[in-house]
């Protein structure tokens, strides 16, 4: 693994789940542990980058020589990423963002009356999406968690999301995805692709940095 990789380049990464309040105890949220975002910001700090991780709450610490910026719902950091995209040259989306929200959060804890109720959700906005159709976008790279149709659904939001590369994630295996310790992935770009077995969360990680390096530096030269 080269220390010295991305030496000088600023790479930002979000990670983990986000949380959306419904009232003051209660959120919708997602399984994401932040595992795999953290393991990529430790490994993008050992190939020599400044890296910026942007993560939801999880149980994780700091990885070492990354900058932590707390958030906890989609806005929050939506917000933040677009605070971090203009000083950095690449963009990782590996957070497991919330597509939607409840349309109010009650100012009060919700009280039980009726035998049902509903939660309208308004929908979220597309971080990465942003990140990558702005002006002076970093590279782009996102992720896509899948549980059916894999690599079709992955191109999909390579193409409409205007990434760089796009990491397919199988996450109807638990063996893999969603806060397992393993990951398999194969990842796009629009010249080709390529598919990384199943190892621990750490070891992928160093991989895909080296790939995401690769084209990053290509594009650039
Ligand atoms: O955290 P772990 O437990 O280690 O699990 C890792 C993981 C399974 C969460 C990770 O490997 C993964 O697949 N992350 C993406 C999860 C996801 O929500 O994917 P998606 O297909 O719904 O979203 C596609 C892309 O758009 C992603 O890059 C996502 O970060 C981004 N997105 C989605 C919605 C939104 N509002 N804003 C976004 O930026």
């Amino acid at each position: 693994f080269n220390s010295r990789l991305l030496d000088g380049i600023h790479l930002t990464i979000t990670a983990g789940p986000t949380r959306e309040a419904i009232d003051p105890v209660r959120y919708i949220s997602n399984h994401s542990s932040g595992k795999m975002g953290y393991a990529l910001a430790s490994a993008a700090a050992d190939a020599g980058a400044r890296v910026s991780l942007i993560s939801g709450p999880t149980n994780l610490a700091c990885p070492e020589r990354v900058k932590r910026i707390d958030v906890v719902s989609a806005s929050d950091m939506h917000d933040a990423a677009m605070a971090e995209m203009g000083q950095c040259q690449v963009f990782i989306a590996c957070a497991a963002v919330a597509d939607y929200r409840p349309a109010n959060c009650a100012e009060q804890k919700i009280k039980k009356t009726d035998d049902s109720m509903r939660i309208e959700l308004v929908r979220n906005p597309d971080i990465v999406s942003a990140v990558a159709s702005h002006p002076q976008r970093p590279f782009t790279v996102g992720f896509a968690a899948e549980t059916q149709d894999l690599l079709r659904y992955a191109k999909d939001k390579l193409e409409r999301k205007n990434l760089d590369m796009i990491v397919a994630n199988d996450v109807a295996n638990t063996s893999i995805g969603f806060n397992a310790n393993d990951n398999a992935v194969t990842v796009l770009w629009p010249t080709g692709n390529q598919t990384i077995a199943q190892m621990g969360k750490r070891q992928l990680a160093a991989q895909l940095i080296t790939l995401i390096a690769q084209r990053f530096l290509s594009a650039e030269n």
